[in-house]
């Protein structure tokens, strides 16, 4: 049985200790995921399910995914950590691309109810100390009929031993894992599941918001990438998609 952690208890303390490392590690953080083609390769996986014309990336980090689709789409942002933010500007900047950042929490949102048509949130849901508030400001900000993008990690799906290994190793360096299906399901959310890489341990979900239907959604499936992708170039991989 997967063992879910625990949320911290004093949630403050654990973004702030979050934030000084991001702080700490930002410049490196721009050259690592620039550099780490299997990171890259997971972040494309949400491209397909961006639904526009508005977006949120919450959690952006220093842009990565961004740049990668702000050419096409209205792209707004929220990254706690200033630094970061500063480093996304000036990525967009010098690919000539546009995005709305601003420094705030997961946990307010500065956006009124129903505003975007998608919001992404990539390897960051785990740090978020208090799960259920960050989902529920992040479908606050969402239209009915929009797409919650989220990869995050988790334990994989068939208990595989490499991917319950790499989940526990995400643990132990301080992340905080979710059994996310439970949560969208707690929200009445209709959502896909599926493994993109690390054996089953990233996984990409897309929930909706339904119109007209609260967000009293049924169903789900999990679905799995046959390996990881991690050859010479981004790829994007066939995504099965899932609605009920
Ligand atoms: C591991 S990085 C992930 C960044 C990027 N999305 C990616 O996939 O490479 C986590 C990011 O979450 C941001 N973050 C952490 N806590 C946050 C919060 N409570 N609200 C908004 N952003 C937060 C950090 O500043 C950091 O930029």
């Amino acid at each position: 049985m997967p063992e879910y952690s625990e949320a911290p208890k004093d949630p403050a303390a654990f973004t702030q200790r979050f934030d000084h490392f991001y702080t700490r590690f930002k410049p490196v953080y721009d050259l690592l995921v620039r550099a780490l083609l299997v990171w890259k390769t997971w972040l494309c996986c949400a491209l397909p399910h961006l639904k526009g014309p508005r977006i949120l990336e919450v959690s952006f980090a220093t842009g990565y995914l961004m740049t990668q689709y702000a050419g096409r789409l209205e792209s707004h942002g929220v990254d706690l950590n200033e630094r970061m933010v500063a480093i996304a500007r000036e990525n967009l900047r010098k690919r000539g691309l546009r995005g709305e950042l601003r420094q705030g929490n997961v946990e307010s949102l500065p956006y009124p109810d129903s505003f975007f048509d998608t919001v992404l949130s990539t390897m960051a849901f785990s740090g978020y100390p208090d799960a259920r508030k960050a989902l529920g400001e992040m479908l606050r900000v969402l239209m009915p009929d929009g797409h919650l993008v989220l990869i995050d990690v988790n334990y994989p799906a068939d208990g595989n031993r490499i991917g319950t290994r790499l989940t526990d190793l995400w643990k132990r360096a301080g992340d905080l894992v979710r059994d996310m299906g439970a949560l969208l399901r707690e929200r009445g959310l209709n959502y896909s599941d599926e493994e993109i890489g690390g054996r089953g341990s990233i996984r990409l979900y897309v929930a909706t918001r339904q119109a007209g239907r609260g967000e009293a959604g049924i169903g789900h499936k999990v679905s799995a990438l046959p390996h990881d992708a991690i050859n010479t170039s981004v790829q994007i991989p066939n995504v099965h998609r899932t609605s009920r």
